[in-house]
């Protein structure tokens, strides 16, 4: 079971090295970590974002745990070279469309939540996002206007295929789950948006046992705060998923909590290739002080034993340790708490 470990930079390293001693601590049997560059530090040693090598790594292993890219002092790059790049070559490179971002308020946690308790006791979703496609992955520039001004542009745009298959991904998780599915667009508006209704509709028929629903993403945001209750699975696309998810952690009590799995469609001898990283960026302004909260990567950790590696069962004993430690009051200073990165992980740890 080979993993590439890609810290990256700001916190990254800290929090991924916080993940790795928690797997260290499960003591799996043939589990073998590789270690590579990736974002702004990689171009600092290698003038790539993503270097050949670590591409290569990438593919070669059966699962990625990714930490974080971005780097204020890499962002007058030219975009092909900047940090972010790295992640999203990562994703289209490795075919990784299906972006799940789980977000739950754990029992006994709901005070951590900017929500009222009760409404924050019913948070329980997953959102499944599109990783390969729209507006991120079209084209665009600048250009001048017949007045001289100058314009900057991009294509938004969806293929049936790309909708199809990510559509299938969410309905089987609700299918599974026994959750509803909400599909979030904005086909009031888009073109794009409508044939991506059109295709989750065709797709819904196959799921006659998933009761599922339609929403424009604007009304979607308000009631992600205001009624999540009514939400199991969502599934949308790639933009909209970047900003429902980051307001679904928000609303969680912190985006230090909420883990990522990144899946395609390649399978190894022990699951799904997979990339997992924390929803959470660099943080520059806390890195190499030991204060960033690791539990957003540890929990990817946990997501990458039971979509890549089949092991359900330490996966979950990962998950209890996390909310075992926060209930016990193990909280990073994003939680309002005062605990740094080695104490999170080592309470961690020791609740395994
Ligand atoms: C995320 C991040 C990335 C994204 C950035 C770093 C390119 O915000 O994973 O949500 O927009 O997808
Ligand atoms: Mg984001």
């Amino acid at each position: 079971m080979k993993i590439a470990v890609l810290p990256g930079d700001g916190i990254g390293p800290e929090v991924t090295a916080a993940a790795v001693a928690v797997l260290n601590a499960l003591a799996l049997p043939g589990l073998t970590l590789f270690e590579g560059d990736v974002g702004g530090i990689a171009y600092k040693r290698h003038g790539h974002p993503l270097p050949p090598e670590t591409l290569a790594m990438a593919r070669e292993a059966d699962a990625v745990l990714f930490g974080a890219v971005g780097d204020p002092s890499c962002d007058s790059l030219e975009r092909h070279l900047r940090p972010e790049q790295a992640i999203l070559a990562l994703r289209k490179e490795l075919g990784l469309f299906a972006n799940l971002r789980p977000a739950r308020v754990f029992a006994g946690l709901e005070h951590l939540s900017p929500l009222r308790a009760d409404i924050a006791a019913s948070l329980d979703m997953l959102i499944v996002r599109e990783l390969t496609g729209d507006v991120y992955f079209g084209a665009k520039g600048r250009r001048v206007s017949e007045a001289g001004e100058h314009e900057g542009w991009d294509a938004m745009s969806y293929a049936e295929h790309e909708v199809r298959r990510i559509a299938h991904v969410a309905f089987r998780a609700a299918e599974a789950a026994g959750l509803p599915l909400t599909s979030v667009d904005k086909a009031n508006v888009l073109e794009t948006s409508q044939l991506w209704r059109d295709v989750v509709i065709e797709v819904a028929a196959e799921y006659p046992d998933v009761t599922f629903d339609h929403m424009y993403v604007d009304n979607a945001a308000m009631q992600v705060v205001s009624h999540p209750d009514r939400f199991g699975v969502i599934l949308t696309g790639n933009l909209f998923g970047d900003i429902l998810s980051d307001l679904a952690s928000a609303a969680v009590g912190s985006i230090g909590l909420l883990p990522s799995a990144s899946l395609g469609e390649r399978e190894t001898a022990f699951g799904t290739f997979g990339l997992y990283e924390p929803i959470h960026g660099s943080a520059p302004d806390i890195a190499g002080q030991g204060k960033a909260n690791p539990m957003a990567t540890i929990l990817s950790a946990a997501m990458m034993l039971r979509h890549s590696f089949g092991l359900d069962a330490e996966a979950a004993r990962i998950e209890s340790a996390v909310a075992a430690a926060l209930a016990d009051g193990f909280l990073g200073g994003d939680l309002g708490g005062s605990h740094g990165t080695a104490a999170i992980g080592e309470a961690v740890r020791a609740r395994l």
